[in-house]
């Protein structure tokens, strides 16, 4: 059997070719305006999805038995609830009302389904959200600093020292998780297909809020 170390570093070397290419919510070859226009979507959609990850991690809590890991989660609520208060003040400060916006269903859905995964084994779940989402999502922000540079400095700047940091420790939790957890074989199919659903889930997602930018819906 592959040792739950090596397992989880093959399973991040899946998730990683499965996004090669995937994280459509940007245009790298954009004009500056749209790409800009493109960043500001991605910050309106943006505060939604941490404070649903705050609704989300504070569902999972209760159902996460193992101690050890139970307990790294309310910090984690507690980033994704600053960084909820940290993306929508930087749309106030732009002059816009980010209460206002209309979140995507497919992003609503996306949330409501995790919820509701509430009850599923931790190691399927922080398969899902922290290892699979988590690693993906600073990717993404990663991706964003870079084309934010120019086109808007203080947003790349917020998003670099006050987010990136955390979410890398997000990510290092459902590591961490699945290098507790993934210790049989059937574990960690488990954990291989609950990354599966996930990144379909979240490619949906993805390709979703990239034909509502372009609409400007
Ligand atoms: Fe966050
Ligand atoms: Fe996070």
């Amino acid at each position: 059997m592959t040792s739950a170390r090596d397992f989880v570093k093959a399973l991040g070397d899946e998730n990683a070719a499965f996004w090669a290419d995937r994280d459509v919510r940007l245009d790298a070859a954009a004009a500056p305006a749209v790409r800009l226009e493109q960043i500001r979507y991605r910050m309106r959609q943006g505060v939604y999805n941490e404070l649903r990850s705050v609704e989300l991690i504070a569902a999972w809590i209760p159902h996460v038995p193992e101690r050890e890991i139970r307990e790294l989660l309310p910090g984690q609520l507690d980033d994704e609830h600053r960084h909820y208060h940290l993306l929508r003040r930087r749309l106030l400060d732009l002059g816009e009302d980010p209460d206002a916006y209309r979140p995507l269903p497919e992003w609503e859905a996306l949330f409501d389904w995790l919820v509701a995964c509430r009850a599923r084994p931790t190691l399927e779940k922080l398969a899902m959200f922290q290892f699979a989402g988590e690693t993906q999502s600073c990717e993404g922000f990663e991706t964003l600093i870079a084309l934010a540079a120019d086109v808007d400095p203080e947003t790349a700047a917020l998003y670099r020292t006050g987010i990136l940091p955390d979410e890398r420790r997000h990510a290092a939790i459902g590591r961490r998780a699945l290098t507790l957890l993934c210790d049989t074989p059937g574990a960690q199919a488990a954990a291989r297909a609950a990354c599966r659903e996930m990144n379909e889930r979240v490619f949906g997602a993805y390709r979703a809020h990239r034909a509502r930018a372009d609409r400007r819906a």
